[in-house]
């Protein structure tokens, strides 16, 4: 069938992208932005609680601290939850997974929803954990059932789908935690309820999917329930060559042994992808970007913007990284993963200098500042260019079927690691660094350059059997 063979998206595969990523994604992206609008609400009722609670006021510090591991025991969460991703994704199925990944939702979002009635503020804490949890999860599951289930030619289309989703929810999170929508001393529990609707989504949709076909086959050894799941998604039956390619991953999974944390590191068959996929993720979270995600405003603010337009130019700032990401999906087949990734990280050392410039500078020459936030908003279209979404799926793409969920999991983790300390570490080390905090970042940026540049293979339009015999040739180099 020439004709589904040209486009692939078939209404089905759409519907399993739709179910899979936005579902999950959301819980990524929304529960990554949620805090910083109603940040002043929550401080509030953390202080009144803590003064019913110990009859007496807690200090700005204490409330501070409180906080500050509200927000960032999100990050522990989605360390702890990547670590598990290969274990359920191996033992419940990629789509068995993603659905039992709910409960966890349902969990989080009852601490956090009740956290005010029950004037708790370890709710809030335990229910960010427990979302955490699930994010974590979901950033393994959900770039691999992507993978697995779309045809060579979209996979990095399809797979840019999880980032596009992540960037759109932090803008909707941004949104609906404003004073004006449920940011609201009366109604921010809300916002939190909002990771329900996401959740009764997927229950509604996944279970029409197939379970991923390489699963099927690879791990269940079901030859005709395989070929059955990839004629829903393929929406033909001339699946032949699809199959061919998965049997002969499934030969070769047969012929070693399982994969093991141990032969990660000691096979170099395997430890050079996972190099690349534990770096390329560093990549992405050492590259700064949250610090102009989180702390946008405050940016803004000392750039010389009041409170409102700062407010404004986060908003447009997170448009920005949404449509970027649309141009980014179209350009990932053509141009290739490796030349976006490079032109990322690149245009993103060039900016950090340039911001760094703009900063130092701009008490001498006042109008610097307003062409800082050039640069700050620059900086998110670079990062959405590559880096924003090509390591999530990238990853996927380096390892058959034995390896893959393992190195997803460190991977992963690694990359929620990366997340929690610079969430972290960037307010503390502004307050020793001043206008040139980010400069650490241009250091960061120039070696995960070079290193992109010398070791991460281009995987546009390769199978999966043809990436991972890049790496078996190199060592016969
Ligand atoms: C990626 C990062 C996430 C960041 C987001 C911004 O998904 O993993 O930490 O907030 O991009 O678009």
């Amino acid at each position: 069938m020439p004709y589904i063979r040209s486009t692939g998206l078939t209404g089905h595969l759409s519907f399993a992208i739709a179910a899979a990523a936005l579902g999950s994604a959301f819980q990524h992206g929304y529960n990554t932005g949620v805090v910083n609008a109603p940040r002043d609400v929550i401080m509030k009722f953390i202080n009144a609680t803590y003064t019913e609670r110990f009859n007496e006021e807690p200090g700005e510090q204490t409330v501070t601290i409180i906080f500050s591991i509200m927000v960032s025991i999100f990050c522990i969460g989605g360390m702890v939850g990547a670590l598990g991703t290969a274990y359920v994704a191996e033992t419940f199925g990629r789509k068995g997974s993603l659905l039992l990944n709910n409960i966890l939702v349902f969990i989080a979002a009852g601490l956090m929803v009740f956290s005010k009635m029950a004037k708790s503020y370890e709710m809030l804490i335990i229910g960010r954990f427990f979302i955490g949890l699930n994010s974590g999860l979901n950033a393994g599951l959900v770039p691999m059932y992507l993978i697995e289930v779309s045809p060579t030619y979209l996979r990095g289309a399809v797979g840019t789908i999880y980032q596009l989703v992540i960037t759109i929810t932090i803008l909707i999170s941004q949104i609906v935690g404003l004073p004006q929508v449920l940011g609201t001393e009366e109604h921010w529990p809300y916002v939190f309820g909002m990771t329900l609707i996401p959740a009764i989504f997927m229950l509604a949709t996944m279970p029409l999917c197939p379970e991923s076909p390489r699963y099927i086959l690879i791990f269940q050894g079901k030859e005709l329930a395989a070929q059955k799941a990839l004629t829903w998604f393929r929406g033909t039956i001339e699946v032949h060559d699809e199959m061919d390619e998965m049997r002969s991953e499934y030969e070769a999974t047969k012929l070693v042994p399982k994969v093991t944390l141990h032969e990660m590191w000691t096979n170099p068959v395997l430890r050079t992808p996972l190099i690349i996929s534990v770096v390329v993720m560093l990549s992405q979270q050492l590259s700064g970007i949250n610090a102009a995600i989180f702390f946008s405003t405050k940016i803004f603010e000392s750039a010389g913007l009041n409170k409102e337009t700062a407010l404004y130019a986060t908003l447009g700032m997170g448009s920005i990284n949404i449509l970027m990401t649309i141009v980014s999906l179209v350009l990932v087949e053509k141009a290739g993963r490796r030349t976006l990734h490079l032109v990322g990280l690149g245009g993103m050392g060039i900016i950090t200098v340039l911001l760094t410039l703009c900063m130092a500078l701009k008490t001498l020459v006042p109008w610097l500042s307003y062409l800082s936030i050039i640069w700050v908003i620059g900086f998110v279209v670079m990062f959405a260019t590559g880096p924003g979404s090509i390591p999530w799926f990238l990853v996927t793409e380096l390892f058959g079927q034995g390896a893959r969920a393992i190195a997803t999991s460190i991977a992963v983790a690694v990359n929620w690691s990366a997340n929690f300390v610079v969430g972290l570490s960037f307010l503390p080390l502004t307050t020793v660094m001043g206008d040139y905090t980010f400069l650490i970042f241009t250091v960061f940026l120039a070696i995960f350059w070079i290193f992109t540049y010398k070791r991460v293979p281009e995987t546009k339009n390769k199978t999966i059997e043809e990436i991972t015999s890049i790496f078996r040739q190199q060592i016969y180099q």
